[in-house]
């Protein structure tokens, strides 16, 4: 009996022991330090009280994802065409089990919940791992995160909970990015639903391709390519770059193409164009993949809602041939419209919830309760990603926070590891934004702003970022192009969010020693440290194309992004007959010293904005041009080379 007590007691003792110890590993009493503060709260709104105390909350924690930090590592392991691995792109599986939130990370949140008295059931881990739930009233909350909330309200009449800044203690701050709700005033205002979607994310605002309108008096030979300087039509294109290729591996293949409605195109503008300039194209449609109720609206017509979408399936159609399927990828509803955020959710839905997921005050949220608003769910992780997709649109860097430029360009690296070429359009305005605004020392940007204003995803360093060219006037196709000067000029500089990527180092480092731009380091970003764009370039002046039943002269870096996305895509076409894998982000392999040879450099032209004549174009890589302008029966062979 006393021998049974005493082993009870011990063994109790134990049991105390081993739980203290327990508790001492698995939370150190750390202190609470501050996670996230607001400065100041945004326009419109204003404090009304405390939040009731016994007010239920669903706080939701953003958990850190894994490997983040590594991105850049794992993918130039399969995009450097000296790695081992080069070509042995990822799935989309992979890549979600390699960012999800580690078991350490996801055990280091939940625990410290429940040691704070919240029961098991309450604490909830979300099926992608990416965040923890806790269904808690105010008091809980404000207990656990060492805040206050209060309620505001906006003219709207529309109320928000929110605290000014609130603490997590510092063992738990590694292992989660933020809380919701707490700083952030993401609470959705309605927007006037009378004017069909231009507004919201904005891609594409004031990036718009240029017209300098009809060309009926005329009459364009498809085939003779002496009028180049003032026509440029398939056969211009062909000529300039060597694109004389049938594909063949076209069942393996497609070409993706990204509209944001209401742009939209005409099927009658694509049979117009058929009967002039493309044999074959008559009839023929795009594959449409709908995402968040895009559709190829008909209410409204003209340029600025035809002329993008008409230029790019127009030229990407014909330069894949129309036995390649190009797939159109139409984005957003006409009331709401979309961002690049919703594009890349339908991609990958693991990226709908990924570092917190879409920004309220960027992205559109669907279902969009608006009158004529697409009342379906928000894709995610609905759309197959094509192995080359290229987007005309683009942001001004200044636009958008560096968290949110940082998120989308950490997505745009995960397409690339599975082996997705992703190609945006540098901009229209030279070194000024789109809208041919620049950047003021407050960050404000105006048309008589000082600074250089870098476009976004160009700056991002994980796509590949596109410029134009032009033929030079009484020149012809056989003569070295230059940068376009005419109408736009070609988006280029340095970006003010990414550093310098590694690939882009011995390029970048050649263009500054030996033609350093001669700006004050108040104009632009001179470190020598940041991300340089374009990578590359096309032509962009005089592009002959079908808008709403005529033919109209068409500028710009929209028309120099789906030319070369057509040109990859015919290099993939050849890698996948030949069993080889696609080319996936091209940038490591184009910097290298065995293929920054095989594009025609462009060493004529500058690209204005800001009040200067912007930067030069020079021999090798330069802010303008890039490495310039693809030479594909140089570059297909090359890539054939490569395993
Ligand atoms: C298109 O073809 C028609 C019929 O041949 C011709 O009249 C017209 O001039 C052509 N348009 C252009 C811009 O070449
Ligand atoms: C920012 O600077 C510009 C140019 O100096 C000025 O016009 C503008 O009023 C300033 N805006 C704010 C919000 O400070
Ligand atoms: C091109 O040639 C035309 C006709 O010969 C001439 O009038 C024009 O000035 C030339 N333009 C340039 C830029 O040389
Ligand atoms: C220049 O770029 C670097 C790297 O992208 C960045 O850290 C720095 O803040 C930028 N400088 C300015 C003045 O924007």
């Amino acid at each position: 009996m006393q021998g049974i007590l005493a082993n009870m007691q011990s063994l109790l003792y134990l049991v105390v022991l081993s739980l203290g110890l327990l508790a001492a590993a698995e939370s150190p009493i750390s202190p609470y330090s501050l996670h996230e503060k607001r400065t100041h709260i945004p326009a419109g709104w204003s404090l009304q009280r405390r939040h009731e105390p016994t007010s239920a909350l669903p706080l939701r924690f953003a958990l850190t994802q894994s490997n983040i930090d590594n991105i850049e590592k794992l993918l130039m392991d399969v995009s450097h065409p000296e790695s081992s691995n080069y070509g042995n792109h990822w799935t989309a599986g992979q890549v979600i089990q390699a960012f999800a939130p580690s078991e350490e990370t996801i055990s280091a949140v939940r625990n410290w919940i429940l040691e704070n008295g919240f029961e098991e059931e309450r604490v909830k881990v979300t099926s992608n791992k990416g965040w923890i739930e806790v269904d808690a009233t105010t008091e809980e909350a404000e207990r656990l995160l060492q805040t206050e909330y209060k309620v505001y309200s906006h003219a709207s009449g529309k109320n928000h909970v929110a605290c000014d800044a609130y603490h997590l203690p510092s063992h738990i701050q590694p292992h989660v990015d933020f809380v919701t709700p707490s700083v952030h005033f993401d609470a959705r205002l309605s927007r006037r639903s009378d004017e069909p979607a231009r507004s919201v994310g904005k891609p594409g605002y004031g990036s718009a391709p240029k017209t300098t309108g009809q060309v009926d008096a005329v009459e364009i030979s498809s085939t003779d390519v002496s009028t180049c300087d003032e026509y440029i039509t398939p056969a211009c294109l062909r000529a300039l770059y060597g694109l004389d290729y049938t594909p063949v591996a076209t069942a393996k293949n497609s070409f993706g193409i990204v509209e944001y409605t209401p742009e939209a195109y005409l099927q009658t503008d694509i049979n117009l164009f058929a009967m002039n300039f493309s044999e074959g194209l008559y009839g023929v449609s795009p594959y449409m993949v709908s995402i968040d109720g895009g559709y190829a609206q008909t209410e409204y017509q003209g340029f600025d809602y035809n002329g993008e979408s008409d230029l790019d399936l127009q030229y990407g159609m014909t330069l894949v041939t129309p036995a390649q399927q190009v797939t159109l990828y139409q984005v957003g509803d006409m009331v709401e419209g979309a961002s690049f955020n919703n594009f890349l959710d339908a991609l990958d839905g693991s990226y709908c919830t990924f570092e917190g997921g879409d920004d309220y005050t960027q992205d559109a949220m669907y279902p969009d309760t608006e009158p004529g608003g697409y009342m379906g769910p928000e894709a995610c992780g609905t759309a197959t990603p094509t192995y080359v997709i290229s987007t005309s649109y683009s942001y001004n860097e200044a636009d958008l926070t560096p968290f949110y430029t940082a998120r989308q360009c950490a997505e745009y690296a995960k397409l690339g590891l599975m082996g997705v070429t992703i190609l945006y359009s540098s901009g229209d305005y030279g070194v000024a934004g789109n809208d041919d605004v620049c950047l003021n020392p407050n960050g404000t940007q105006t048309a008589d702003g000082t600074m250089f204003n870098p476009t976004f995803p160009g700056t991002c360093p994980y796509i590949t970022s596109v410029g134009a060219t032009q033929v030079n006037p009484n020149s012809t196709v056989y003569e070295p192009e230059s940068a376009c000067e005419q109408v736009i000029y070609s988006g280029g500089g340095f970006s003010n969010y990414f550093a310098m990527p590694s690939y882009q180092k011995e390029a970048v480092d050649y263009y500054l020693a030996n033609y350093y731009p001669d700006y004050p380091a108040t104009m632009w970003n001179s470190t020598g440290m940041s991300r340089g764009f374009p990578d590359i370039s096309a032509n962009g002046a005089n592009y002959v194309v079908a808008v709403n039943g005529a033919f109209e002269l068409v500028y710009g870096t929209s028309c120099s992004t789906p030319v070369n996305g057509a040109i990859f895509t015919m290099i993939n076409d050849a890698r996948l007959a030949a069993g080889k894998s696609t080319i996936g982000f091209i940038n490591p392999t184009i910097y290298s010293t065995d293929f920054s040879g095989l594009f025609n450099d462009i060493t004529m032209g500058d690209n204005p904005g800001c009040g200067t004549n912007g930067f030069n174009a020079t021999p090798g890589w330069d802010p303008v041009t890039g490495l310039g302008t693809p030479n594909f029966p140089k570059l297909v062979a090359k890539w054939l080379s490569l395993p």
